[in-house]
């Protein structure tokens, strides 16, 4: 009986936790940016673009904040060109399904600030944040380019850390103990509400004080990534030529 009630007692403060966190604004903006090769190896996709694409612009609260707030391609015309471009659907390229899916689950939330309480305003300000990064080019700086050799995690992290002064997030397809190598997948980079950089949470330690622990962390976004490790070589995968034999 005692355990019953201890259950039940968690279960009201888990409860009630996740009502408090769902209802607090978020504070962090997450960018998220893919590495196509990588995403393709694991969905069976062909993809000859051979520069980090966007995944997403996630808060880090919040999701599915108003499902009766549809995606509306028209009211971003001027930006679908951009969008293909940098933002591509990598599975199905003519779609809009991948944006109407950002909208409705990350989008809505995001637009609880007026920043970005606009579809135009939302998927404008993640294209702008993403050429103002320049992911591709800070890597490239640093002699990191998609490359049969292996890096060391540290050499990526340090790379991006150094040019903004901020601590990214990267994740890596998830290896068994015995891999001798991690695939590199994603790569976030955080903003405040004000738009200036600010550092990814990586540690579990950080994870763990989070006030919004309850909502898992919006990893769960792709689950076959995960933090890379530190102690395993890291492989940036070229683009794929198609072989003909
Ligand atoms: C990728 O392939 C498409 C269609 O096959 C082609 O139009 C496009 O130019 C290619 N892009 C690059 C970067 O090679
Ligand atoms: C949800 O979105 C709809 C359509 O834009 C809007 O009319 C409504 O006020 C929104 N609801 C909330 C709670 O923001
Ligand atoms: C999408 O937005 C356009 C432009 O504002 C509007 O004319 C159209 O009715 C909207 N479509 C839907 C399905 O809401």
């Amino acid at each position: 009986m005692k355990s019953h009630a201890i259950i039940l007692c968690l279960g009201y403060v888990l409860l009630t936790s996740a009502q408090s966190s769902a209802k607090k604004e978020w504070t962090k903006l997450i960018l998220t940016h893919h590495w196509p090769q990588t995403f393709c190896s694991m969905e069976q996709c062909t993809s000859n673009f051979s520069y980090w694409t966007l995944h997403g612009l996630w808060p880090n609260t919040g999701i599915e904040c108003n499902v009766s707030w549809h995606f509306n391609a028209s009211l971003i015309e001027d930006l679908l060109p951009e969008m293909k471009t940098f933002w591509p659907n990598l599975l199905k390229p003519e779609s809009i399904v991948f944006w109407k899916h950002e909208w409705t689950k990350h989008g809505t939330c995001a637009a609880k600030a007026e920043a970005l309480d606009t579809q135009h305003k939302y998927f404008s300000k993640a294209l702008e944040l993403y050429h103002k990064l320049d992911l591709d080019g800070i890597l490239k700086k640093s002699n990191i380019v998609p490359s049969e050799n292996y890096y060391k995690l540290a050499d990526v992290e340090g790379s991006i850390s150094n040019s903004y002064g901020v601590t990214p997030k990267i994740q890596c397809v998830s290896h068994t103990k015995e891999s001798e190598f991690q695939t590199l997948g994603q790569i976030e980079i955080c903003f405040d509400r004000q738009f200036q950089l600010l550092d990814c949470e990586n540690s579990m330690g950080e994870l763990q004080s989070r006030d919004n622990e309850i909502l898992p962390y919006v990893s769960n976004d792709h689950p076959g990534f995960s933090v890379c490790d530190a102690s395993v070589p890291v492989y940036y995968p070229p683009l794929q030529t198609p072989r003909f034999l």
